[in-house]
């Protein structure tokens, strides 16, 4: 069985009475979700950071219940640099590994709290090693907040995720579960970048875009976006980035 991932991410969700740079991002998010459930529904949904744009935990509980409103699938959402973890905890969003059949999603968290640039820990690896030795899965997807590889602009790229290689390699030897993919957020774009024989693709935010290849910040003029993937029984992954119907697309 093929199993159907959403991936939204970047949310910066805040109230609907209000904006982050200009943009509604309750009303972004409620038109993606809108449009992706429209489209096909998922097995399960990864929502890869800044969930919040520094959100108090009664404003988790409300982006959890639009999220599940429009989805009832298995949800994993990690933290990134503008959540505060904690909050998070306390407003009980799903933040465990997800199983589902010959695959695990298992999160490396990448953040700490309200600082821009990644931080990765043996205790945070120690977590992942955890959670592979302890899933009966064949098929591995790795999900980070920070970009695993640089995107081609400085700004951005300062404050990726180290050393990617020997993180992600690190984790390919872990016992469990075959590293087959890894998804990122973080980034404001798409992303299609390999490490061997392994994707490593970045996912437009579900509110507003930065420009690619911008020397420092400068957002883009694409709208709200989403990623589509497609995990096979055999370990291999299709995926597809997609914009908001109405905002223009570029191939990656
Ligand atoms: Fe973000």
């Amino acid at each position: 069985m093929t199993l159907k991932v959403l991936q939204i991410t970047d949310c910066h969700f805040v109230r609907p009475e209000q904006e982050v740079l200009g943009v509604g991002t309750a009303a972004s998010l409620t038109s993606v979700l809108a449009q992706a459930l429209a489209e096909g529904v998922p097995d399960a949904v990864v929502v890869s950071g800044d969930v919040g744009h520094e959100c108090a935990q009664a404003d988790y509980r409300l982006f959890h219940k639009m999220l599940t409103d429009y989805v009832d699938a298995p949800t994993l959402c990690l933290p990134g640099n503008h959540d505060v973890l904690a909050a998070m905890e306390a407003a009980e969003l799903p933040l465990e590994p997800l199983e589902l059949g010959s695959w695990q999603i298992v999160a490396l968290d990448s953040h700490e709290d309200l600082l821009p640039e990644a931080s990765i820990s043996p205790m945070k690896m120690a977590v992942v090693a955890a959670a592979k030795a302890g899933s009966a899965a064949r098929h591995g997807l790795l999900a980070t907040h920070h970009p695993l590889t640089e995107v081609g602009a400085p700004w951005l790229d300062k404050d990726r995720i180290q050393d990617p290689h020997g993180v992600l390699d690190e984790i390919a030897r872990m016992p469990g579960p075959r590293l087959r993919g890894a998804i990122f957020g973080h980034a404001h774009q798409a992303v299609e970048a390999w490490f061997e024989d392994i994707p490593l693709l970045g996912t437009p935010s579900t509110c507003f875009q930065f420009k690619p290849q911008s020397a420092t910040f400068e957002l883009d003029d694409l709208g709200p976006g989403y990623r589509w993937l497609k995990l096979a029984d055999d370990g291999s992954i299709s995926s597809e980035a997609v914009w908001l119907t109405g905002s223009e697309a570029p191939a990656i």
